[in-house]
């Protein structure tokens, strides 16, 4: 049977041959890559966060402070990393967070269709922001056999965010992620000091540039008029969600409505009641708002509210297998990648990606291998303790 850490195999047996691989598998080194080969516009977007970036440092380093005891003379010759969501078999409880910019962190500006083209070589689901520089029919097509999620920002204008819903359902994405914490945009130095929001110079806004309802606000079509396009999409970006909400969403459709942003056990039991399908535990990576607790530290309390009613998906912070695998320790279903991935599509657009997803994959299964948890089971059992 073959599993995910048969790719350090791989890398050993190419090395005997004088070959090394194209890209870093260790995150610090890959994030310097990544640093370096972007233009400062696109590095500084993607690696800011709000205020002086406690939140977004916190997140990372409060994986540190939880340990896993191993257990030996088990058998874990055979790992089975699988999982379900919404009743789609998966090969790994690993996704792709949304992140609005992935167009611009390529080259060619296609980067949503790269991590699709990932997605669909590695099983690992992607789940597409509504920000993207292609349409979400063409990156939905570009995942595959592979299960994919619509991350929805909610428009203002009601009938733009029916359609984009509705576009997103018969494209076939098997949930929508409703996030709940970007209404506005939070306080980020390193884009303000460069009066730099990528959006507002027309990037990442194919969804709506595409979409009937979005192009019914506008006297003239975006390929005539852009300017007014941009100013009219940033007039209607982000309604603010209430409870009350809930029902208008689950009016809209008939896919699972995964909430994200979740960070307090009584909101998560609150989604619950009003319907919610799947609760998402992040903090946007820090991006978002400064000064609040890691994202690692809060998922133990919400996953005990939920109580298994439905799944947790987490992100925020996750630079590694081992992360990955703390985070299921701690409570989570389902584990999202953010920035890392982002990285490999900078340096080698799909196929950097998947090596990117291939190498968290290989160290989560290999930390399984030795540590004696043959199972997402095993290792829920094992936990891990605040150290
Ligand atoms: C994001 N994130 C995000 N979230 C979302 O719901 N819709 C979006 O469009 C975006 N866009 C976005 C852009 C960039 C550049 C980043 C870094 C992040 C948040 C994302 O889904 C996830 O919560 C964070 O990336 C997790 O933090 P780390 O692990 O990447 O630090």
């Amino acid at each position: 049977m073959p599993h995910y850490g048969d790719y350090q195999n791989a890398i050993y047996i190419a090395g005997l041959s004088g070959t090394v691989p194209e890209w870093p598998v260790d995150h610090v080194t890959l994030r310097a890559r990544a640093e370096a080969h972007w233009p400062a516009a696109v590095r500084d977007y993607v690696q800011g966060g709000c205020g002086d970036e406690h939140t977004q440092d916190a997140n990372a380093a409060a994986f540190r402070h939880w340990g896993m005891i191993p257990r030996m003379m088990v058998d874990t010759g055979t790992r089975d990393l699988s999982c379900t969501l919404f009743g789609h078999p998966l090969p790994s409880p690993l996704f792709m967070a949304p992140i609005g910019v992935n167009g611009i962190c390529t080259d060619d500006g296609h980067g949503d269709l790269a991590a699709a083209h990932a997605s669909a070589a590695t099983g690992v689901p992607f789940c597409a922001s509504t920000l993207g520089n292609d349409p979400l029919e063409d990156v939905r097509a570009a995942c595959g056999e592979t299960p994919a999620l619509f991350q929805l920002y909610t428009s203002r204008d009601p009938d733009v965010a029916a359609s984009i819903v509705a576009r997103a359902e018969a494209a076939g994405y098997g949930a929508l992620v409703v996030t709940l914490d970007t209404w506005v945009t939070g306080w980020r130095p390193r884009d303000l000091n460069t009066g730099n929001f990528p959006q507002l110079r027309g990037h990442v806004l194919a969804n709506y540039f595409t979409d009937p309802a979005f192009r019914a606000l506008l006297a003239r079509p975006p390929e005539e008029d852009r300017q007014a396009a941009i100013m009219t999409w940033a007039a209607t970006f982000g309604r603010v969600l209430t409870w009350e909400d809930m029902a208008w969403l689950r009016s809209l459709t008939r896919m699972p409505i995964v909430l994200k942003g979740i960070c307090h056990p009584d909101d998560a039991r609150r989604a619950i009641d009003a319907g919610a399908d799947g609760i998402y535990v992040s903090n946007h990576g820090g991006r978002q708002a400064n000064g609040g607790i890691a994202a690692i530290d809060l998922l133990p309390g919400v996953a005990q509210a939920v109580a298994g009613r439905v799944p947790v998906l987490f992100d925020s912070g996750v630079r590694s297998g081992t992360d990955m695998v703390k985070a299921i320790a701690l409570g989570a279903d389902l584990v999202g990648l953010g920035r890392p991935y982002c990285y490999g599509l900078a340096l080698g657009g799909a196929d950097g990606c998947a090596h990117v997803l291939r190498s968290v994959l290989a160290e989560a299964d290999l930390l399984m291998a030795v540590n004696g948890w043959p199972t997402l089971a095993a290792v829920r059992d094992a936990g891990a303790r605040r150290t």
